[in-house]
């Protein structure tokens, strides 16, 4: 099946590949991802003669060499547990020290406030533990069937221990745009905290969590948001979002596999972490349960950097600013150029914000299902032509409850980073073509 061109940008599309690159490096502030994929080498990755296409980064991105090099480093060089007074030590207690600078500059928080761990899931239930023990039985929790698993059954398991009364944050199906509107109904003086997402790892949308952070506190409530989804789209400021506590994960924006948490340091500095007696006592060494891993922490910080270099600026805050803004410009020309391809896709639903005045409210996540295909069927399609695709609920099951899709296999979803050229988003199109 041919696929029609659905606008001029569209059309361009198959014959004037380069000059169309240059012209959206020039609209996008020079940002070309050819400049940075050089500096991933599973890029490179051929699947039956042809180049493979990452469309799974909300699953976890690819990671840059620097990163790769700095945990070889790390393990090459010699480690050791931290504390101690030699060489290898040392450098291990500088390792996370650096790490922290590193991930409070992508935040915007002090160092003192970031903490690490394996993941966001096991950061969330450690924080919702030690929150849970100020609870009392009457108390209220308000979780949104937006998020992933991972930032509600946490809170969930918490409230259910000590009696307290869970209201759910819905969405409008049409758009699956949260109803902020209806938050300000479910807060009152007995609610203690709102468990949101800064942006769907299901279907991308964007919520407005300044504003629910503000309605949250009006009402005494503290806001925990889980910004996984969102942190490799855009730029990050928990000062200006107000948040209580904000968690994500190195492995979705191009570093290894480890968590962060970053909390306001008075009141982690005030909680009672679930911790062993000789650990430190206090924050944010009492967050972190066990040993480290230092080389991921390595990696961290040569991720953090490596996202720095993509922007302008005179230390690496003003870096990452302008880096983290280019790369959400950028993805709106990728998000643009898949939305109006994909109306010539018969057979193809989106679920999510289609409409490309409101790219500001979405992350370049897509969210679709094919007629006559079970979404499992796509992803293996997609697979075998080397493209990389997610299919299911991605634990995201509140979402897909929502929709009606639990029982039915999810959707499919196509997530693209800033890695990926608007050549890759016509290689999907043109596979999605080919099927319907
Ligand atoms: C939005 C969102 N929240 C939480 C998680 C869980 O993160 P982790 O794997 O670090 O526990 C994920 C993982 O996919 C996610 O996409």
């Amino acid at each position: 099946m041919t696929l029609v061109a659905a606008s001029p940008g569209y059309a361009l599309r198959n014959h004037t590949d380069y000059r169309y690159n240059l012209l959206m490096s020039k609209q996008t502030n020079s940002f070309n991802p050819a400049q940075w994929r050089e500096q991933f080498p599973a890029l490179q990755q051929e699947v039956n003669g042809q180049t493979a296409v990452y469309l799974d980064g909300p699953g976890g991105t690819q990671v840059p060499q620097g990163v790769i090099s700095a945990m070889s480093s790390y393990l090459t060089q010699g480690g050791s547990n931290s504390g101690g007074p030699f060489l290898t030590s040392r450098r291990s207690d500088a390792i996370v020290e650096a790490a922290r600078a590193a991930v409070a500059d992508l935040l915007n928080a002090q160092p003192r406030e970031i903490a690490f761990g394996q993941n966001m899931t096991s950061l969330t239930f450690s924080l919702s533990r030690a929150l849970a023990r100020r609870w009392q039985p009457g108390d209220e929790i308000i979780v949104t069937n937006l998020d992933h698993d991972a930032n509600i059954s946490p809170w969930l398991l918490a409230a259910e221990e000590r009696g307290v009364t869970v209201r759910w944050l819905d969405f409008d199906p049409t758009d699956c745009t949260l109803r902020l509107d209806q938050l300000p109904d479910l807060l009152n003086e007995k609610t203690r905290l709102l468990a949101l997402t800064a942006a769907s790892n299901a279907v991308g949308t964007i919520p407005n969590i300044s504003q629910a952070t503000q309605l949250a506190h009006a009402a005494g409530a503290l806001v925990y948001v889980d910004a996984v989804h969102y942190a490799p789209h855009g730029p990050l400021d928990v000062q200006a979002i107000g948040c209580d506590f904000l968690a994500c994960s190195a492995y979705k924006w191009f570093g290894p596999h480890t968590g962060v948490l970053y909390g306001k340091y008075e009141l982690l500095e005030a909680l009672t972490a679930y911790k062993l007696r000789p650990a430190p006592t206090h924050t944010p060494g009492k967050w972190e349960t066990g040993t480290q891993s230092f080389e991921s922490l390595a990696g961290v910080t040569a991720a953090v950097d490596y996202l720095a270099q993509l922007g302008e600026g005179n230390d690496r805050r003003s870096q990452l600013r302008s880096a983290m803004q280019r790369i959400k410009q950028y993805e709106q020309q990728v998000s643009q150029r898949f939305l109006e391809g994909i109306t010539a896709v018969s057979g193809l639903k989106l679920y999510g914000i289609s409409d490309i005045e409101r790219l500001d409210e979405r992350t370049p996540t897509f969210a679709v299902s094919l007629d006559n295909y079970t979404p499992q069927q796509v992803a293996a399609r997609l697979g075998e032509q080397g493209i990389f695709v997610w299919s299911g609920h991605y634990y995201a099951i509140a979402v897909m409850e929502r929709l009606g899709l639990l029982d039915q296999g999810g959707l499919v979803r196509i997530g693209f980073v800033h890695y990926n050229t608007l050549d890759e988003v016509d290689r999907v199109l043109d596979a999605l073509d080919d099927l319907a």
